[in-house]
């Protein structure tokens, strides 16, 4: 019997010691009917439309627009008004004024907010009251703070705003993403249409009910709902003069393909498939809780996920086997149940992905374990799992699965560790777990990721910079480095980005 065995034996609470239902109310959430596109601050018929449901449960939650190429037109015409006519030439005082109201609006409005994105995207409430409403408000606050700072931000260099963004989102952290984008792009003096992912709409277009109470002038922000074809249009228009893009690094790489030589410029903040890296010296129960954290949260929709765990072999047993035990404790179901840990896959096409790569990695030769859990019926749900016995050539070590799924290697030395880390064509986090300072620092020189945290895994601040290397992307979003992609500048070499 292992220590671990004995010590539970003894544990004060038992094991079955279960946890009532603790739904948080839908009732704060108006929704409407149907919606269409806000364009020049006014809501747009949408001539095509689909439904939005919940991934929890399957209901429709409401009729949204699928933004044609018109729409995306009229969007773009409203932005490009709202640049020429007041907005880019608006000191940034004033408009550092309106970044603050829409802060506060949606720190007073954040119970509604995190519920309707539990909602329409499965994540539990848990996370988006604790996690993405704080950090939303908070881009905007700290963005607000650098509107009139610019010529300090920048000395001698006279920051200009580009004109018209494009900001194309996915649908992991709706709100937050959207703060991401839209925040530096105003505080910079450019006006914005926005594409919500198709299947998480409902809090961006809530979000336009901030911006009237904000009273942010008709035009600066546009929202046209839709999929790719909507946000391909967005691409192709030629009013707009920066795209910034999140989602897959394919379709990353196509936009790149399509903006080459166009003069347009382009950020991307792709994929990533991350290495949590644990020494023998690490504190082992704090590893343990940010391995969960690293993988686990938000089902492991994360960009930044870290879904390679790199484990020293002399802590292999005893590491795997707390690991276990821990995941028999997450709580899978309702998001919108404040104890649950583990929300709903984010849609039907997202499991099969999961689904599709979790046999990949048996049939490849992987053990897989996953603690025993009822999943709901209805839905779209997906187990905690780790698979053990992973070679650095399987498809679960090398592709971004984007789902509770986390693959464990191992190493013996700081060298063979940062070989294994940097083994992947993204790069864009890492995670290393040690008591060591200069270990740390030795470790951060040497991975290729554009974060690397340290005995802490998804930690955010508006104020650092997040973004990738190699095929998770370019261009910094978050902090000074973040208003950059949002100016031009006298030394701007071309406009090309
Ligand atoms: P996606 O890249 O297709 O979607 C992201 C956004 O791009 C959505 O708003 C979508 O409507 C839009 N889009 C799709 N095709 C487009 C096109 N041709 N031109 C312009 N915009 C387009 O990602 P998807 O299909 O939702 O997920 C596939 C995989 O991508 C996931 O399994 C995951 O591995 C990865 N992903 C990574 C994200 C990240 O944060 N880095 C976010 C979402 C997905
Ligand atoms: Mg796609």
């Amino acid at each position: 019997m292992s220590e671990l065995d004995r010590r539970a034996g003894q544990a004060a609470v038992s094991g079955d010691w279960t946890y009532a239902p603790a739904p948080e109310s839908r009732e704060i959430v108006r929704l409407a009917e149907r919606y269409g596109h806000f364009i020049g601050g006014a809501w747009v018929e949408a001539s095509e439309t689909y439904e939005t449901i919940s991934p929890a449960s399957e209901e429709t939650l409401a009729v949204v627009g699928q933004g044609t190429a018109a729409d995306v037109d009229r969007a773009v015409a409203a932005a490009r008004e709202a640049f020429e006519n007041g907005w880019s030439t608006l000191p940034g005082s004033e408009r550092a004024k309106y970044l603050f109201r829409i802060a506060r609006l949606l720190q007073e409005r954040s119970r509604e907010f995190a519920v309707l994105e539990s909602l329409n995207g499965g994540k539990p409430i848990k996370e988006s009251r604790d996690v993405d409403l704080p950090l939303a408000a908070a881009h905007f606050f700290y963005y607000a703070g650098w509107a009139d700072k610019l010529e300090y931000a920048f000395p001698n260099r006279r920051p200009r705003p580009i004109g018209v963004a494009g900001q194309i989102i996915p649908w992991n952290f709706p709100l937050l993403m959207l703060a991401w984008k839209v925040a530096p792009a105003l505080a910079c003096g450019n006006t914005v249409v926005l594409k919500p992912a198709e299947t998480t709409p409902l809090t961006a277009l809530l979000f336009c009910d901030v911006l009237r109470q904000a009273e942010l002038p008709p035009g600066v922000v546009n929202i046209v709902t839709g999929d790719g074809r909507t946000g391909a249009a967005l691409v192709e228009h030629e009013g707009v003069d920066k795209i910034a893009f999140t989602g897959s690094t394919e379709v990353g790489k196509a936009i790149q393909r399509r903006l080459a030589g166009t003069g347009k410029r382009l950020t991307l903040e792709l994929g990533g498939k991350a290495a949590n890296i644990v020494f023998d010296d690490c504190a082992l129960d704090q590893a343990i809780e940010g391995i969960v954290n690293g993988i686990y949260f938000n089902q492991g929709h994360v960009c930044c996920a870290g879904s390679r765990l790199l484990v020293q072999e002399s802590i292999y047993e005893p590491l795997v086997e707390k690991l276990k035990r821990r995941l028999s404790t997450l709580r899978v179901g309702d998001p919108l149940d404040k104890n649950t840990d583990v929300g709903a896959i984010n849609s039907r096409l997202q499991l099969q992905k999961i689904e599709e790569l979790v046999a990949s990695g048996r049939e490849e030769g992987a053990e897989i374990y996953q603690p025993p859990c009822r999943l709901p019926e209805r839905g779209y749900w997906f187990a905690p799992t780790v698979f053990t016995n992973v070679a650095q050539s399987y498809r679960i070590a090398q592709e971004e699965i984007f789902g509770p799924v986390l693959s464990v290697l191992t190493f013996r030395t700081p060298d063979e560790a940062i070989e294994k880390a940097n083994n992947t064509p993204y790069g864009l986090s890492a995670g290393v777990w040690t008591e060591k300072g200069s270990r740390i620092l030795w470790m951060a020189q040497r991975l290729r990721a554009g974060v690397v945290w340290a005995n802490t895994y998804n930690r955010f601040d508006p104020a650092s910079p997040f973004g990738g290397y190699k095929e998770s992307g370019f261009g910094r979003e978050g902090g000074l480095h973040g208003l950059e992609p949002y100016l031009d500048f006298d030394d701007s070499e071309t406009r090309g980005g």
